[in-house]
């Protein structure tokens, strides 16, 4: 079967020749990647049939009770990434530490950080999962020791690669090596992934938002402010009618704001002062943070650009608020005004 679609294969050797936009050791660790996201998404796939639904009695180091995909998933990456020669260590959300490569496998200059399968609380419901993944440079200073942990703490403007894959009604996958967005989708006929969506841009402008509105008494005022305007609809503020859709999956989220346009908010609120936020800085806010910049939007914390943040620790976790650039725009403003104004008399603004 011939097909007009470049493969993934095709686009990254480009990527490397014609464009030198990636090294040979990075376009081989993406295709590792990818090959390894294609065997999650036929486990996903088979779902009940497979006994693969459903928890296990262990918890991750967050805390959570892990599914049996989770850990499979995070098998599948790990068993898949090491040997390559690619790589000097991976993080995973799923693991306590950072795992090296064994010393039987010759050791690469990159490093690998994911979240196997994002949005696990669907897998049950058959609703839309990914797997979210980031490369970052060893550090030149860890050339003659052992990785450590501290060698991954790198701000997300760091990042060489960063890419998720969403097993949906299709399965696809959207990558950026810094050069623009690229979404390939899998034909399982063909076995390979496909370029379908060349150079992903995100609308400046949308009438549609995302966010967990069960959550709205906890939030910090000017979340709350932002999104009782949209909710106002046609005669508050706003002057538009604007829609919200919530299917607790961030990289559905992404997916549809790549598409279609929208933003995504998981704010601060009261409960997670403590742990900084819900989502994980490192395997979901830094690498579709990069995509959503790489696609045009913003990514925020409300304050600050996420891929600014230092990390202080692998499973730090931050607010995020990113997507359509003028929506993002808004929501940065109204943090700003509120420090202003909280400043103003003289208390810390309590914005996250
Ligand atoms: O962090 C994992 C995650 O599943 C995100 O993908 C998603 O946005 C969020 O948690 C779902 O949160 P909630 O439980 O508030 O719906």
């Amino acid at each position: 079967m011939t097909t007009k679609h470049k493969t993934l294969t095709q686009f990254l050797v480009e990527q490397q020749y014609n464009d030198a936009c990636i090294p040979e050791q990075l376009r081989m660790l993406i295709e590792v990647v990818a090959g390894a996201c294609q065997r999650i998404s036929s486990v996903v796939n088979r779902g009940a049939v497979n006994d693969l639904l459903g928890n296990l009695s262990s918890e991750n180091v967050q805390g959570e009770v892990q599914k049996k995909l989770d850990v499979i998933s995070n098998d599948i990456l790990l068993d898949a990434s090491a040997w390559g020669g690619h790589l000097a260590a991976l993080a995973s959300e799923e693991m306590e530490t950072i795992h090296r490569i064994p010393k039987e496998y010759t050791a690469g200059e990159y490093l690998l950080v994911y979240d196997p399968i994002d949005g696990s609380g669907n897998i049950d419901v058959n609703g839309v999962v990914g797997t979210i993944f980031s490369v970052l440079r060893t550090p030149d200073s860890a050339s003659a020791r052992e990785v450590t942990e501290q060698d991954f703490l790198q701000p997300g403007r760091q990042q060489v690669a960063a890419g998720y894959t969403v097993y949906g009604a299709q399965t696809i996958l959207v990558l950026t090596v810094g050069n623009g967005v690229f979404g390939f989708t899998l034909d399982r006929e063909l076995g390979t992934w496909l370029l379908t969506h060349d150079r992903m841009e995100i609308p400046a402008q949308t009438r549609e938002f995302a966010i967990n509105m069960s959550n709205r008494r906890h939030w910090a005022p000017p979340v709350q402010r932002y999104v009782d305007e949209l909710v106002a609809g046609q005669p508050g503020p706003r002057g538009n009618d604007f829609n919200m859709r919530w299917i607790a999956s961030m990289v559905g989220h992404v997916h549809s704001i790549l598409i279609r346009g929208g933003v995504f908010l998981y704010p601060w609120d009261v409960r997670n002062k403590e742990r900084g936020g819900r989502l994980r800085l490192m395997y979901e806010a830094s690498p579709l943070g990069m995509i959503v910049e790489q696609a045009g939007g913003q990514a925020t914390d409300g304050l600050q650009r996420l891929l600014d943040i230092q990390p202080t620790g692998l499973h730090q976790r931050v607010p995020v608020i990113l997507g359509s650039w003028e929506e993002v725009e808004r929501i940065k403003r109204y943090h700003g005004e509120e420090a202003v104004s909280v400043g103003r008399k003289g208390d810390a603004p309590n914005l996250q």
